[in-house]
């Protein structure tokens, strides 16, 4: 017969490997924003689209029919309702076979489809929050779905609930595939090195855990709203590297904003002459409070202020602009046929 010590330490050896096992699903990783479910169904996502991608090409549409036009994929990153949903309803309107619409809709959020060319277009989409890297998860889930939706998405245009637009669809379809100003198409995407605020970012997750990927001399900020070609969109859903650190849990969150800095980083390393180093997406930060940049209210709404949004110092109008609050959408509306649409 055993004896009892004996029979006590054999269970405690053979629980060490079980220990290893489960530990780390009972304590999840303290310094990892994403669960790794989220993380395993993110990865499976990315391998899908990426595969798709390179497998089927951009002249075989998936239903068989031959479409020779590109098309322009929206991207929807929401927290709430799509307030200006009208407004993007016109002008998307005539335009059908030229785009196509994604949103990712927190599912913590009560969101409400606004119907019309929205219907249908919600992603499988994860809970984010602002100031960590579920906003980077939820572009990158985006792009994804829309690579992997239509192989004849060639640009990709990520949007917020504050965002509108600035010009007609046709506007924005011609000057971004009729009359490139370069040999070959660019992602329009802010990239800037020399902001203030660089370092305190940069250590954000703590102390040299970015090195060796990101030496702070590669470390880029920008908007995080961005358009994409499809072959950007295909590097930043194929990206490993910078997103094992990119991914780390912020320890300062009053300097964080993961998401101006994940994709400007990773295409300014990858191929930074194809990229402009400006964003479509005007903004206004002067005055902003908190991170958050000025937010339109309906008596700042007149037609001279559009004709201000849509200037920009690049040979490129401005395409879209935010924050409005959403009781801008009347006014909005009101001046849409005449001062938005009118180009
Ligand atoms: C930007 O916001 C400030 C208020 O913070 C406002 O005074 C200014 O007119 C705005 N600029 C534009 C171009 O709308
Ligand atoms: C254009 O450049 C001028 C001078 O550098 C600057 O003051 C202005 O804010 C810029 N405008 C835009 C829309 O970026």
């Amino acid at each position: 017969m055993f004896n009892t010590p004996f029979v006590f330490s054999f269970a405690l050896l053979l629980s060490f490997p079980l220990l290893f096992l489960f530990v780390p699903r009972i304590l999840p990783p303290k310094h990892v924003e994403i669960s790794l479910p989220d993380e395993l169904d993110d990865i499976a996502l990315f391998r899908r689209a990426t595969l798709a991608s390179l497998g089927g090409g951009a002249t075989v549409s998936r239903l068989g029919t031959t479409n020779p036009k590109p098309k322009i994929a929206f991207l929807f990153l929401t927290n709430t309702n799509l307030h200006f949903a009208p407004l993007w309803e016109l002008f998307f309107q005539n335009n059908e076979g030229l785009y196509n619409i994604y949103i990712h809709a927190d599912p913590s959020c009560k969101i409400t489809s606004p119907g019309g060319v929205f219907s249908g277009r919600f992603i499988a989409a994860k809970k984010t929050q602002r100031a960590t890297p579920t906003l980077i998860s939820a572009a990158r889930r985006l792009l994804a779905t829309a690579l992997l939706d239509d192989s004849f998405n060639s640009y990709f245009a990520l949007v917020s609930q504050h965002c509108i637009p600035l010009h007609t669809f046709q506007y924005m379809y011609k000057t971004l595939f009729v009359k490139p100003s370069f040999p070959m198409y660019r992602s329009f995407i802010e990239i800037k090195s020399d902001e203030p605020v660089l370092w305190d970012r940069y250590i954000a997750r703590g102390k040299n855990v970015m090195l060796p990927e990101v030496p702070f001399d590669r470390f880029r900020m920008g908007s995080q709203f961005f358009v994409l070609t499809r072959q950007h969109a295909l590097v930043v859903i194929q990206d490993k590297r910078l997103w094992r650190k990119f991914k780390l849990r912020c320890l300062n969150l009053q300097s964080c904003y993961p998401e101006e800095h994940y994709f400007p980083t990773l295409l300014s390393m990858e191929d930074p002459d194809g990229c402009t180093h400006y964003s479509l997406t005007r903004v206004n930060w002067t005055g902003s409070v908190g991170g958050h940049p000025h937010t339109y209210r309906p008596p700042e709404v007149t037609p001279r202020l559009i004709q201000e949004l849509r200037f920009s110092n690049s040979s490129y109008s401005f395409m879209f602009a935010r924050k409005f609050s959403p009781d801008c959408l009347q006014p909005l509306l009101d001046m849409a046929d005449k001062v938005i649409f009118s180009d």
